[in-house]
């Protein structure tokens, strides 16, 4: 058996705030051995790996219940990456097969069998999205939110986004086709939506959670729907915490009776 040099980007310990590198995340050599693919499954190189805002979520004691699977302390993160298979074990793959997987973040991984692709339809079964009507995404010109903004206006819907400068209003409005668009460090949330949307928000997409989530509340029109896609403004906050930033408490959640 020969091994490899292997770097890998290892969850060392959890951070309570901002994660500091060589502290909480290290990159460490683990050695593999990527001569053989285990049964049905491949060996990979990797070329890409993504790095999102969920991963924060999962940097947390594995005690932990969250909506997403704790990292596990000691291990590689994963995340959704693009690799080259370099041996295999399976018949729909081959040498120089290029796949996209959730995979550990390292340079090479061994796979025992493939992940699934997630499937995006939060649009669509939370959502419920109707044309005509008029959606709010904030994070707006992030990965999901200008997917989900280019989708609802092919759908017929008014779409408007939040995000956090000039150039990106600019990039919603007259490269991705958005209703409309504010800059959140020029104007409130607040007086952006009674601005923009006067007769209430049908679909408010989170990804952002906070004031901003506070905002679009008290915005929602009546039958309204929120999809609870994110909360990034929140990640590096604690509800317990004397050294970080405290969790920011909406305070219209009565709202949501209504
Ligand atoms: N539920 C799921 O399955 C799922 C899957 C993927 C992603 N998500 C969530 O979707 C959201 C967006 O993810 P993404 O992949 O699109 O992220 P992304 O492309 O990395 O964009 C994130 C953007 O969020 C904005 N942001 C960061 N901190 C903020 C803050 N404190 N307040 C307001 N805005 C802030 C920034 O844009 P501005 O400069 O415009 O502020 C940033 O560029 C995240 O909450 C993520 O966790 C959920």
């Amino acid at each position: 058996m020969s091994l490899v040099k292997n770097l890998s980007l290892i969850f060392k310990c959890v951070p309570d705030g901002l994660p500091i590198p060589g502290k909480h995340l290290v990159v460490e050599d683990r050695p593999s051995n990527i001569s053989r693919a285990p049964d049905g499954g491949f060996v990979t190189r990797n070329l890409y790996c993504s790095l999102d805002p969920y991963m924060r979520l999962m940097l947390i004691e594995s005690s932990t219940r969250h909506y997403r699977r704790p990292f596990v302390l000691g291990q590689p993160m994963r995340s959704l990456s693009v690799a080259e298979v370099i041996a295999f074990s399976h018949p729909d793959y081959h040498t120089g097969s290029m796949i996209r997987a959730s995979l550990p973040i390292q340079q090479y991984s061994v796979v025992p069998r493939m992940p699934g692709l997630t499937a995006f339809s939060s649009i669509y079964e939370v959502g419920r999205i109707q044309p005509g009507e008029t959606i709010f995404i904030s994070a707006a010109a992030g990965a999901v939110g200008q997917i989900v903004g280019q989708i609802c206006k092919l759908e017929g819907l008014r779409v408007i986004g939040s995000v956090g400068s000039d150039e990106k209003v600019d990039l919603l409005v007259n490269e991705l086709g958005f209703d409309a668009a504010f800059n959140y460090r020029q104007e409130s949330t607040s007086s952006a939506l009674q601005r923009l949307a006067p007769a209430g928000l049908d679909i408010y997409y989170d990804n952002v959670g906070g004031q901003t989530l506070e905002d679009a509340l008290a915005s929602m029109a009546q039958d309204g729907r929120i999809i609870v896609c994110g909360m990034v403004s929140q990640y590096n906050s604690t509800y317990k915490s004397t050294t970080s930033e405290s969790t920011y408490g909406v305070k219209n959640l009565f709202q949501l009776v209504g």
